[in-house]
Formats: C-alpha cells, structure tokens, sequence
C-alpha cells in the first residue's frame, strides 16, 4: 500500500516523465544550501546582458522594422520582440558590434532618417543597410527596455576624435557644437551612456593588434573620453580570446586601473572548423559541447587569477562581454549572417554557464550572451512577422530571480557525469541566491538518460517552508521552438519536490533545468 504523498510524488514524476526525456536509469546527488555563510556578494544584473550586433537580421528585422512596416511595431521597434525582452528584465545592451563596431561610424546613423546613407555591412556578408538604426534609435531602445547601454567604440578604423565625439553627442549637456547637434535632432538630454568598450577583439577583427601596442592604443583612446555631468564613463579594454592569458597579462600591467574592465570572449562549439549544426547531434555531440561550455570555469579562474595577482584591490572587473554557442549557420542561409537554431542543448549550457559565473561575481560583472536576435545563441527568432521564444530564452527568463540578488554559496557532490575529448562534464550543474528574504535555486541535470534524485537542504531550513519549482526540459534534447507550431520547449511547473528532514527531495528529469523558489 502506498501513501498518498508517494502517490502524488509518482503522479508528479509522470507527468514530468510526459513532457521531459523518459529515462529509466537514475542518478541521486545531494545538494546543500549554504545561506547562512553568504558574504553579501551581489550577482549583478549585469551578468544577464545582452549583445546586439549589426550582423545578420539581429538589429534589421528582429529589432528594427521602421514605422512603415507591417509588423505591429512601436516607433519602429517590432513589438512582439521588445515585449519578450522586457519581459526577461535585459539589464545591459551591447552595440553596435563585435566585429562590426570597428567599421561603424556613428555620424552615419544620425539625423532625419531620409538623409542618412547606406553602407556595406564589409563584416558580415556584404550586407546593405540604410542606417535607420543609428544612435538615437539604440539609446531610445534602451531607455523603452529600462537597460542599460553598453556602446563598442571603433579603434580599429576610427579615430580618437570620432569617439570623443560620440561620447560627448551622447552624455554632454554643455551648450558645444556636438551636444547641440544632438539637440537639432531631436534630443534635448544626454542620455548618460555609461559603459564604453574602446574596441572589440583588438587581437583579431578589430585591428590585429598585440596586446602590448593595444595597450598604448587603450591608454591614448581613454586619455580624452570623457566623463560629462552625471555619469562616471566606465572604460572596459578589449580583453582576451579565450585561453589568451598572456593578452590579460600585458593589458593588466600596462594599463591598469586606467581600465575600468576587461572583457574577455569565450565561444563554444564542437571544433571550431567544424562546428556542426544547432539541432543535428548525437550524444557525443552534446556531451562534448557542455564539457567545452563549463571549461569556461577553468578559463576564467586563470584570467581572475591573473588580475588577482596584479590588481589585489579589485579595480579592474572582468566582463564576459560575448559567449554562447557558435554552429554553422542553417542550411540556405546566408552564411555572413550567423543564423542557428536553439535547442534544449544550447538551454542546458545556458543553465550550467550562468551557474558558473555566479561563484564568480567577485571579479565578474558583466556577461553578454551573443546575441539577442537571430545570431548565435539568441533569446528569440524571428521570421517576416513571427517570432518563437528559443530555449535559451527560458533559462534567462527563469534564472532572472537571480539578478542583483546575494549570491549563495553551494556545495554539490563534485561526480562527474561523462569525460569527452574536450574536458568532463558535472553530474549536477546548481547556483543559489537570496533576495527579500527569498531563496532560488537553479539546477541542471545534464544527463540525456538518467533522471537524478536530488536530496536539497539549506541552513536555515525551516517545517514550514513553502517551496514551488518551475522546470525546462523537453521530449527529445533536439527539440527546438518552431515558427508557426506548439512550443515544443516551454517553461512548466514543476511538483516532482516532497520535503524531507532538514529539505527537500526533487526528481529531476533527465537533462531538465529546475528554478524552485524557497520562502
Ligand atoms: O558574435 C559574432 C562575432 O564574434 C562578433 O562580431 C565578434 O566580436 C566575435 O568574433
């Protein structure tokens, strides 16, 4: 005879069975809740950013339609995109590039719209645009999400005076010829840009440079970017390509606190030659692509290591100002154009990185996924006026809770699940906070065939905690939101959790992402 809480935990557990990976084989792991040895860290929201590039159809198209277009738009921002993204609270956009901020030229894209003229995206595939997106248009964006902006100056092709120039267009409220340019078109109050990357991949796409001669490049850029009334202009260099400790090195010798960040870039695919596509894998495919995603732990540890050693005060932060998963573009389209599809794959790296740059917001305060519309590992797809919410999306969506709340450390058992040639990957991904008096707690079971019973306490444990839990997951670990059909990966309730002495204990589905809320 059973009792009826076994029998609802047994109920519960089919109907996850119903909409996750039927797996017959269990795993157990354990993990505790270390609440009452929080020190206080935030997680900046920042953590949570967001990267827009003018690559592909990211800002034409999935941001930016024009007033005249058909698709539902405000002001000439599709609508149904800016709803999803405030909706995810995006706290940090980057623009206008990656590779093509240093190409970019800003005075092409102010002023009335008719006047402006068209350039060759050079960057990505040769691509005409008209520059209706300019300044104005991305400011204004941010101020309609309520993020803030994070502007990518041009070193590589541009000039000391040009970006002086846009920062002053941007933040002065002086009466000077360039804040009144500003005025003319229409903008009477600086809109306060506080974060200013001088460049972007110095080492590659933004001017080949050695890290020594960018150094001397950051040093004479920063000397008259300035800060105007209101804002402090924060300076982040352009940091390393992911492994390139040397590249942190010499910057954090050379340039010092003169740099407000460094931001390093860290990709992940298969082989960087061949990288595969978005949904056509086999299970070596997707244990290898999480063991080169949580490697980033390791790289990170290195690059924080080396700041430590130079910047003992913590001056400098280290930003991630572009990651994610990088696959070749889908079949029939334009292969400049950085197309992919999103599966419970790229949802699962997404949970386990976010994870890992928790623990280390001491030194970490900014990530930028790449990037938020129809390139890389995007938070949302369009096609002409349709839009699907990517796997991806969810777990930023679930994993909010976490922005700007006290980072928590945890302790899991550290088994590891499955080595592959690009490093091990956990047997249990999780990450705490607390805010307002309110434990989360986000856990990834990257396992394709075994669901895990995972037994949860936390210090201050007590009888009559209420306890509620969202899980993502999906059928087949391929699966991915298509346009025009049900979701086939959408976030569900979750009630596969029964409390047990000192916590609880919840049936994770195998490869499922699980946010519960702890009062
Ligand atoms: O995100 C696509 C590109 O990747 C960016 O433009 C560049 O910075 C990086 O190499």
């Amino acid at each position: 005879m059973i009792d009826m809480k076994a029998a609802r935990l047994i109920l519960t557990s089919l109907f996850a069975v119903t909409i996750c990976i039927t797996a017959a084989a269990q795993l157990t792991g354990t993990v505790h809740v270390h609440d009452n040895s929080a020190d206080g860290t935030v997680i900046p929201k920042e953590i949570y950013g967001q990267f827009s590039e003018h690559l592909g159809r990211c800002i034409y198209d999935g941001i930016w339609v024009g007033k005249d277009s058909p698709i539902p738009n405000v002001d000439g921002y599709r609508l149904d995109v800016l709803n999803a993204l405030k909706e995810l609270k995006v706290p940090v956009l980057r623009w206008p590039g990656g590779c093509f901020a240093d190409d970019y030229h800003w005075m092409d894209g102010i002023g009335p719209q008719e006047k402006r003229t068209s350039i060759a995206n050079n960057t990505w595939g040769g691509t005409m645009e008209d520059n209706s997106f300019g300044t104005h248009e991305f400011l204004n964006l941010c101020e309609l999400l309520g993020c803030e902006p994070y502007i990518s100056g041009n070193v590589g092709s541009g000039s000391v005076e040009e970006l002086a120039k846009w920062v002053e267009y941007m933040n002065s409220d002086a009466p000077s010829t360039v804040a009144d340019m500003r005025r003319a078109n229409g903008r009477e109050e600086p809109w306060h840009v506080k974060y200013l990357g001088i460049g972007n991949e110095a080492w590659g796409c933004g001017g080949d440079m050695t890290p020594e001669y960018y150094s001397d490049l950051f040093k004479r850029y920063a000397t008259y970017l300035r800060s105007y009334k209101g804002e402090r202009l924060l300076k982040v260099a352009s940091g390393a390509s992911d492994y390139d400790y040397n590249w942190t090195e010499v910057c954090m010798k050379a340039i010092g606190s003169r740099m407000s960040a460094i931001a390093v870039h860290y990709y992940s695919s298969l082989d960087w030659n061949h990288k595969g596509q978005a949904a056509k894998f086999d299970n070596e495919g997707y244990y290898t692509l999480l063991a080169k995603a949580v490697d980033i732990e390791n790289c990170i540890r290195k690059h924080i290591s080396i700041m430590d050693r130079l910047d003992p005060d913590g001056n400098v932060d280290l930003f991630v100002d572009e990651w994610g998963t990088w696959w070749d573009v889908e079949p029939g389209t334009n292969p400049g154009h950085l197309f992919q599809q999103n599966t419970m794959r790229d949802a699962m790296m997404a949970a386990m990185t976010l994870n890992i740059f928790h623990k280390y917001t001491r030194r970490i305060k900014m990530a930028n996924i790449a990037q938020v519309v129809n390139v890389l590992q995007s938070m949302v797809l369009t096609k002409g006026d349709r839009m699907v919410l990517t796997p991806t999306y969810h777990v930023f969506n679930m994993y909010k809770v976490h922005q700007d709340a006290e980072f928590i450390p945890v302790e899991t058992g550290d088994n590891v699940l499955t080595y592959t040639s690009r490093g091990a990957v956990p047997e249990l991904s999780a990450s705490a906070s607390r805010k307002d008096g309110v434990l989360h707690v986000s856990l990834a079971n990257p396992s394709l065939d075994k669901t895990q019973t995972v037994k949860l306490d936390w210090d201050s444990f007590r009888k009559d905690a209420k306890v509620s839990a969202t899980v993502l997951c999906s059928k087949d670990i391929h699966d991915f939101n298509d346009f025009g059909k049900e979701p086939r990966v959408a976030v569900k309730p979750f009630t596969a959790v029964r409390k047990v002495a000192g916590g609880v204990e919840i049936e994770m589905p195998a490869a499922s992402v699980v946010v519960l809320e702890i009062k």
